[in-house]
Formats: C-alpha cells, sequence, structure tokens
C-alpha cells in the first residue's frame, strides 16, 4: 500500500533528516461504512531535506488507494467562494480569459464557476470515479484519470490550445514532479500560464497547523525547493499570491522561460524572505506535541465532569488530530459535517460515528472540537443559536481556545 521515499523529490538529496513523527496513522479520508473495509494504516513521519528546504513523508502511499473512491468534495462554502472569486480576479489580472484545464478537477465545482464567468472551454482531469457524475451535473467535462500524458494529450484535443492549467492541491500530493512538469509542458505553448496552489509551509510552521500533515500530503512546499525543481525544467515562476483560505496558501503561476513578461516582484520578494530550516520543523513538532496533549487533557477533564463533547467538520485534518490524542467514541461521541457522502461512516480507525450538522442542535453537546477550524469565522456566524444555548466550540489550532 505504500513504499518508503528517501531522495528529495526537488533536488535528489538522499541526506533527508526526520524531523516530525506522528507515529502510525490511518489514511485520513478513508472514511468507511459499517461492514467496509479499511485501508490500512501507514508511518506519518516527514523528513527535510537541508539542501533546498523541501518537508516530504518518508513513505508514499498508492495514490490509488487514496483517490480512487475520494470523499473529499470540493467545499460550497462561503470562504471557498470568496477564494474562488479571489483566485478567478488574479488569473485574469495576469492573462485574461482563455480556455482552462484543470488538474484535479474533483466534482467540477471551481471550473463551473469559471465558465460561468466567461473562461472556457473548460476541461477536469480527476482520478475519482464518484465525482465525475457531480462534475457532468455541473456541465464540466472530467477525463477520469490521474494526471499521466495520455490523459492530458485527451484534454488538449478537447480545448485545442490550452491557455490555463490549474492545479489546486494536487502537486503536493503528486510524488513524481518531474514526472507532472513534463506532462504539462507537453500540452503548453509558450504563454500558457500554469497556476499551482498548495498550503504554504512557511504558514503551517508558524501557526503550527500540525493536522494538514497527511498521507495525501506528500511535500510541504517551499519557494525554494520550487526553484531547485524548476531549474531542471522550461519554466520559471513568473508570480506568487499569498490567500488565507486553508490556514494559508500561495498560488505560484508559472511560465515557460520564454514568455515575453518578465516575472513579478513577488517572486523574489517571498524568496528572499523564506527561512524554513531543520530548527523551524522541531520548534514546530514540539509545539505540535505539546497541543496535541492540551487537547487531550482538555477533553478528558470535560469528559470526567460529564460533559459532553462531539467533534464538528470531518476533516482529513480531524482524522489526524484524533488519532494523535487517541480520542476514541468514548471521548468524541460523534462528528457533524456536512458532506453527504460522509454521513453514516466513521473517522478512519475509530468507531465515532459521522452524523449531519443538524445533529448539533438536536443532540446539543456541551463541547464541540471544531476540527473545520480554517472556517472558523463562518462556522461562528452560522452557530450563534447553538453558543446562545451554551455551547461551545474548542479551536484546537493554532492553541487551544474555547468560545
Ligand atoms: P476542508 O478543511 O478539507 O475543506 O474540510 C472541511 C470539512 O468540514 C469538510 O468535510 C466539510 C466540513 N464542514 C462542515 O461540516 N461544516 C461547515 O460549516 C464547514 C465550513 C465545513
Ligand atoms: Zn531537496
Amino acid at each position: 500500500m505504500y513504499r518508503n521515499h528517501t531522495l528529495c523529490r526537488a533536488c535528489n538529496n538522499d541526506q533527508l533528516i526526520p524531523v516530525f513523527d506522528l507515529g502510525v496513522q490511518p489514511l485520513a479520508n478513508n472514511f468507511v461504512g459499517a461492514g467496509e473495509d479499511h485501508a490500512g494504516h501507514a508511518p506519518l513521519k516527514v523528513l527535510f531535506c537541508p539542501e533546498c528546504s523541501l518537508g516530504q513523508l518518508s513513505v508514499v502511499v498508492d495514490p490509488q488507494v487514496l483517490y480512487s473512491n475520494y470523499l473529499y468534495v470540493t467545499s460550497q462554502s462561503e470562504t471557498m467562494k470568496h477564494h474562488f472569486e479571489a483566485l478567478l480576479n488574479d488569473i485574469i489580472i495576469e492573462r485574461g480569459p482563455g480556455t482552462v484545464l484543470e488538474i484535479g478537477s474533483n466534482d467540477g465545482t471551481l471550473l463551473a464557476y469559471l465558465k460561468s464567468k466567461g473562461m472556457g472551454p473548460v476541461v477536469g482531469i480527476d482520478p475519482a470515479e464518484n465525482l465525475s457524475p457531480d462534475a457532468s451535473k455541473q456541465g464540466v467535462q472530467t477525463i477520469i484519470s490521474t494526471f499521466d500524458s495520455t490523459a492530458a494529450a485527451d484534454a488538449k484535443k478537447i480545448l485545442g490550445k490550452v491557455d490555463v492549467v490549474i492545479a489546486r492541491h494536487v502537486f503536493c500530493h503528486v510524488d513524481d514532479w518531474l514526472g507532472f512538469i513534463y506532462n504539462i509542458e507537453d500540452i503548453s505553448n509558450r504563454d500558457t500560464t500554469i497556476c499551482i496552489e498548495v498550503p504554504y509551509c512557511v504558514d503551517m510552521l508558524q501557526k503550527c497547523e500540525w493536522d494538514t500533515v497527511y498521507h495525501e500530503h506528500t511535500s510541504y512546499l517551499t519557494l525554494k525547493a520550487l526553484k531547485a525543481l524548476l531549474s531542471k525544467t522550461r519554466f520559471r515562476m513568473q508570480k506568487v499570491i499569498r490567500y488565507p483560505v486553508h490556514g494559508g496558501t500561495i498560488m505560484v503561476m508559472l511560465n515557460r522561460m520564454d514568455y515575453l513578461k518578465e516575472p513579478h516582484r513577488s517572486v523574489d520578494t517571498f524568496v528572499s524572505k523564506e527561512e524554513v530550516t531543520v530548527e523551524t520543523w522541531k520548534a514546530f513538532a514540539t509545539t505540535a506535541q505539546n497541543q496535541a496533549k492540551a487537547l487531550t487533557h482538555y477533553v478528558w477533564e470535560l469528559n470526567e465532569k460529564g460533559l459532553t463533547v462531539c467533534g464538528f467538520g470531518a476533516s482529513a485534518k480531524s482524522t489526524v488530530m484524533i488519532t494523535a490524542c487517541g480520542f476514541t467514541k468514548d471521548q468524541i461521541s460523534f462528528i457533524t459535517d456536512t458532506t453527504p457522502q460522509k454521513h453514516g461512516k466513521f473517522t478512519p480507525g475509530t468507531s465515532i460515528p459521522i452524523v449531519t450538522e443538524s445533529e448539533l442542535m438536536a443532540l446539543r453537546p456541551d463541547y464541540a472540537v471544531c476540527f473545520a477550524w480554517n472556517y472558523r469565522e463562518e462556522i461562528l456566524r452560522k452557530h450563534q443559536q447553538y453558543l446562545k444555548e451554551g455551547g461551545h466550540f474548542i479551536f484546537p489550532v493554532p492553541e487551544l481556545q474555547v468560545v
């Protein structure tokens, strides 16, 4: 199900240093129902490359196991709607309207939005067979495949020429980065803009968002590492934009070396400010350990007082945190989530059931651990009544806070 990873994905260095270890964990999005098989567990450990500053997991889990029946659905939340508006705006500013290929298009939500705003034609590539009917319903054609040379060529055939390639939260899931870039190179021209959005390692380390470390995220990207990788290709960074979603992300726009526009000053600014070292990672590991202990103690104390505790948001992050804290159904009796596909299933590795969000008010637990902390303001606005009736949200990161 997984294999060991020992050579830096960006620069080929074989002297990688272990910096963060979460033991052995279930696959974070492997939500299964009663009687269904679990995919299993794998080590969850980060290795750091001192040459290019890339953080990367010590194992690579078989993508077929991770993504063929994928229960992560692009959020329809307000927060994400605003984010998509910002993305569209930034793409239009940089290169204007045009045809779009999205790699990892999930249920087609972003492409449907871009289409409605005049971009297009659009086409998506995604391996999740279960999500392609949803994309069709939104008017988005999906090639059901991982992003390989055949899928790339098929997409180009449909689009004619590819003006914009979007890869949101997919690049750091990929093991073979050079292969990924070469496949993009094959279908792009001098003016194609490649927009890669990833969680920014600097944000994750600074805000100690340790629950974003899970098997799908094989890399924790710095711009220095990306620069090292791109030095072996025909592409360069054109522009870097930071966004507040998912705890802090960057979109890096890439263009071919022969693109006529000069790279934007944001590239040098961000690269020169970036300081990610073994020490930064080790400090992060210590803080993460303290955060996990603080949450574990807090929840156990509530349980001992006879207070009820649930989880809010069955995100992949919730699996990481629940496993690291050793919570079972005795501590966290259920988790609410808005994703219909997750209802009736269990948090991976536990028997904690996932229920609809309406259960928050129906069962009115005293405390709800908010595992979807990246939507904090939206959730607090939506659940004023729960708070008024004496309910509390526990936010586990950046430090434990009870509202
Ligand atoms: P994400 O952080 O990876 O987008 O996952 C967030 C999870 O939380 C996802 O399963 C949807 C869920 N969620 C809720 O249950 N209620 C909410 O109000 C929001 C915003 C998300
Ligand atoms: Zn490296």
